[in-house]
């Protein structure tokens, strides 16, 4: 599934890069639930990317970019800038999706990334 902006329009790799900097998350449609896109430092797109799912009762969790954090806004769990959990009542990390990009598009694929960046 194309990665969409919160507007529902597909993300152009180019464009998000350029107004990107390396440690943004960005919130991404597309799959059947939101995710964040992860910049890495170049910047580049990361090839995965971060599920908002809560894993505590599924709300969606929010970006924190001045704390680097993802936290909760119904139960207030908190999540590290790669989704690892730092504060419950969640227990478990954020899911990870695999993203890609090719011509200039950005795929986001409900299945593990490749490469775990959290080991
Ligand atoms: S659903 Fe996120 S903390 Fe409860």
């Amino acid at each position: 599934m194309q990665a969409l902006d919160e507007a529902d329009n597909p993300y152009q790799a180019s464009a998000v890069l350029a107004q990107s900097a390396a440690g943004d998350r960005l919130p991404a449609n597309g799959l059947d639930h939101k995710s964040f896109l992860v910049i890495e430092t170049g910047p580049q797109i990361a090839p995965y990317a971060i599920s908002a799912v809560c894993t505590h009762l599924g709300c969606a969790v929010n970006w924190d970019q001045s704390e680097q954090a993802f936290v909760c806004p119904c139960h207030g769990s908190r999540y590290d800038a790669l989704g690892q959990v730092t504060g419950g009542p969640a227990s478990r990390n954020l899911a990870l999706v695999t993203a890609v990009v090719k011509d200039d598009q950005i795929g986001l694929l409900e299945r593990e990334p490749a490469e775990n960046p959290r080991s």
